[in-house]
């Protein structure tokens, strides 16, 4: 089928490629020429494993093209994807400017039959206000032109794989065309025993910002009972465990650590609260799962404390600036907000992230920056674990000991063993598991 997608971000790049793959033809438009001059040269604008090597096959497979002039992409085009972006406004609430900005651009060049897709995460109601943008623009397709709201669940890191083996396929739409046109869209996933789950607009809306909001509270479950661990001496990654055993929890997404960040559940939190509000309903839950995340990284950032004292005259030595391993993405990135906490209180901060050093350097200007774990840990007071990108879970115990100035582990992602570290010589505080500070 031919396909437009509107917004070349992390989910409008990763839906143009992947549907290529899928064996659509399809056009990546923005209206930021410099991303697609960029894309036109096979540069993928952000780090994410197995982008660029297919989006260089789509494209040399002539399935795949991008461009900035979405007129003569729309014409004769079957879906059109919108992924533009939806940052919250100061209020929390999400901003949808973006969006109506876009789809008000397109609607003169319809032409004909199309789906448009909403797969920007929005507050329940949006593709409603879509479709009636679209017939007040458009009358005389208004029996053409479907709208659908079809969510992204895709992971930074595994947006590729996510994308080509989602878990279900949620598509909400108000006419069984809409849901004919996607099921053909997405043929080849369902044929390959993907769930495609049929709801209206505004539930399938909903349900992406319960998803995330959900994932976020079991995140922050896993913190509270950390905060609990640490005053009782229990084991918080043993006791998630066991609570993951239980078929009906499930162990994903229980980690505690340094909290969630990432430009999805920190903004979807708010914008789902916000959108709760304006229906007349409170829901508290929402703000005490952002408060609970914040508190994970005072909690680490308290830890520190304990180990230096003073830090006025210390050094730390962050390890991951990434919200997560396998991204170069630091939006609101917990590193950063416990580099910009140590840095506040007077601390020297020097962070090292294997792909994630540029971004925090722009995103926090008082933080040196390491080209590796090695440098970073040179003569610093302490080192604090933030992202757990793999190569920290292999470090050489015994040479970070030699180039610390003294052997202080804060581990932000309960990567090392407790027991180990003990062995090792090191002063070491996990996450909600036993903290072995030996006289120091
Ligand atoms: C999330 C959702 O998983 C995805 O379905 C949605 O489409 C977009 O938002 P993403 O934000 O890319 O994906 O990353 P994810 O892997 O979900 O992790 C989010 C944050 O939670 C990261 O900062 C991660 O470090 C943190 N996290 C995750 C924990 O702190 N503990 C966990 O157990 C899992």
């Amino acid at each position: 089928m031919r396909v437009v997608v509107v917004g070349t971000g992390h989910v409008g790049l990763v839906t143009a490629v992947t549907l290529a793959a899928i064996g659509h033809d399809v056009v990546g438009v923005d209206n930021d020429e410099e991303r697609i001059g960029g894309l036109r040269q096979g540069i993928s604008p952000f780090f994410e494993p197995g982008l660029q090597g297919l989006m260089e096959q789509m494209t040399d497979a002539g399935r795949l093209r991008f461009d900035v002039e979405v007129t003569g992409a729309v014409q004769g085009a079957q879906v059109i994807f919108f992924c533009v972006g939806t940052p919250a406004r100061a209020s929390g609430e999400a901003s949808l400017v973006a969006l109506e900005r876009a789809v008000r651009s397109v609607a003169p060049s319809l032409s004909g039959p199309a789906v448009v897709v909403e797969k920007s995460t929005v507050p329940a109601g949006t593709a409603e206000r879509l479709w009636r943008i679209l017939r007040l623009e458009r009358p005389d397709l208004v029996d053409e032109i479907e709208v659908v709201s079809n969510p992204e669940f895709l992971r930074e890191g595994q947006a590729v794989e996510d994308a080509l083996h989602p878990g279900r396929i949620l598509v909400g739409a108000r006419s069984p065309r809409g849901f004919e046109t996607m099921r053909q869209l997405f043929e080849p996933l369902i044929d390959s025993g993907t769930r495609f789950i049929e709801t209206d607009m505004a539930t399938a809306e909903l349900a992406k910002h319960a998803c995330n909001a959900f994932l976020a509270l079991k995140i922050s479950f896993a913190n509270a009972l950390a905060r609990v661990c640490e005053r009782a001496g229990a084991d918080v990654t043993a006791a998630v465990d066991v609570m993951g055993s239980d078929p009906r929890i499930g162990r994903a997404f229980l980690d505690a650590g340094l909290g969630y960040g990432g430009f999805c559940f920190p903004k979807d939190l708010q914008a789902f609260e916000h959108l709760a509000a304006r229906l007349g309903y409170d829901f508290p839950l929402l703000r005490e799962v952002a408060r609970i995340n914040d508190e994970a990284v005072e909690a680490t950032f308290e830890k520190v404390k304990d180990a230096l004292w003073n830090l006025e005259d210390k050094r730390v030595a962050l390890l991951g600036l990434s919200f997560k391993p396998d991204t170069d993405d630091v939006r609101f990135s917990p590193a950063l907000a416990l580099a910009g906490r140590l840095l506040n209180e007077g601390a020297t901060v020097v962070g090292y992230d294997p792909w994630a050093g540029a971004a925090a350097k722009s995103e926090l200007p008082g933080l040196e920056v390491a080209s590796s774990a090695d440098d970073a840990m040179a003569d610093a007071h302490c080192m604090v674990v933030c992202t757990e990108w793999d190569e920290f879970r292999s470090l050489d115990l015994r040479r970070a000991k030699a180039l610390l100035a003294h052997p202080i582990v804060v581990d932000g992602r309960n990567i090392f063993d407790p027991t180990t570290m003990k062995e090792e010589g090191f002063v070491y505080y996990g996450t909600g598991r036993a903290s072995h500070r030996s006289a120091h």
